[in-house]
């Protein structure tokens, strides 16, 4: 007997292929990773992430407003510092490289994309670590707290229109929402990196920041066989007033993806870490993968599991493929 049923036709033709396709990614749904460092006085490569480098304070200009002609829906921007602390004492220093780069980016693109600041201490503390430590050398929580509410105030004051709150620190949310309140920040947003897990996959970031970490952050973010912790994790981030929740890495981590997405009443981001970047960059230069094809369809992946934008390396390029009509 012939099939009655032929899923086939609706994949017939580019035209019909193009009518039916579920999933779409937009320029706008996708957000620009940015490293600018102190004391340098050109852009710096990065080896572990070809293509990708260490702005200054002047090139980091050119940068944003590449993004923002693009169409990308905003930058997150990653200090490097040239001198680091215990406590990290960097990230809450006005004329810190951090906070410089946010107000010279939130006045050249602020009109046009949402500039977003990592708010976390890992790449201002001399131990490499989010958060200060206790006599006992442990990541102390809640003094930890109090360098984020700073850190906070800074960035808000410099112009960050969404903080990343990256330190997985319990109460970060509702500490900083408070903060931000107290000083008239109501419109300073808070997107939580609600389920971030302590991953091989940010290797390449290590380089990026120049990190001088000690240890492993494994007390703090989390294990990567848990699935509902990660769950857990971004309805106590939204009960505390986070505005989004992200997942991070993002591939090997939809399932989490997509019951977050399911449980979530706020826009829920994922963020498609350095080392996603290198491997398919690795594999591509080696010829064993064709590149824009991989790209384009390990973004595709993450927003089909339920991501309202994606953090990428790629995120211009990406864009412009996609205004372009190479990919869909
Ligand atoms: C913390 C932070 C990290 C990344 C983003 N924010 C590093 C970490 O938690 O170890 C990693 C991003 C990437 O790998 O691309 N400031």
């Amino acid at each position: 007997m012939l099939p009655r049923v032929r899923p086939r036709r609706l994949r017939s033709n580019a035209a019909m292929r193009r009518a039916v396709a579920e999933t779409h990614v937009n320029p706008s749904q996708l957000v620009l990773p940015i490293f600018v460092r102190e004391g340098i006085s050109e852009p710096a490569p990065i080896a572990s992430m070809p293509g990708v480098v260490q702005h200054t304070l002047d090139s980091v200009r050119r940068a944003v407003t590449d993004a923002a002609e693009s169409g990308v829906g905003g930058v997150m921007l990653f200090g490097v510092p040239e001198v680091r602390d215990a406590i990290g004492s960097g990230a809450t220093d006005p004329h810190g490289i951090l906070n410089q780069a946010t107000r010279i980016v939130h006045h050249e693109v602020g009109d046009a994309l949402v500039v977003q600041t990592d708010l976390c201490l890992d790449e201002f503390t001399d131990h490499g670590h989010c958060g200060v430590l206790d006599p006992d050398g442990r990541v102390d929580n809640d003094a930890t707290l109090e360098r984020y509410r700073d850190m906070a105030l800074v960035q808000a004051g410099h112009g960050s229109q969404l903080l990343g709150l990256s330190g997985m620190m319990d109460g970060q949310v509702a500490s900083v929402r408070e903060a931000l309140d107290d000083a008239g920040f109501l419109d300073t947003a808070i997107l939580a990196y609600s389920a971030k897990y302590a991953s091989a996959y940010y290797g390449p970031f290590r380089e990026a920041v120049a990190s001088t970490l000690q240890g492993d952050r494994r007390s703090y973010q989390l294990d990567p066989g848990n699935r509902r912790e990660g769950v857990r994790e971004a309805m106590i981030d939204i009960e505390e007033g986070a505005d989004i929740v992200m997942v991070k890495p993002a591939g090997n981590y939809l399932d989490v993806l997509a019951d977050v997405a399911a449980a979530s009443d706020v826009p829920v981001w994922a963020y498609q870490v350095s080392g996603e970047y290198a491997m398919i960059e690795a594999a591509a230069a080696n010829g064993w993968i064709d590149r824009q094809r991989a790209i384009h369809e390990s973004v595709i992946g993450i927003r089909r599991a339920g991501a309202d934008a994606v953090l990428t390396y790629w995120a211009v390029e990406l864009a412009d493929w996609i205004t372009e009509g190479v990919v869909a």
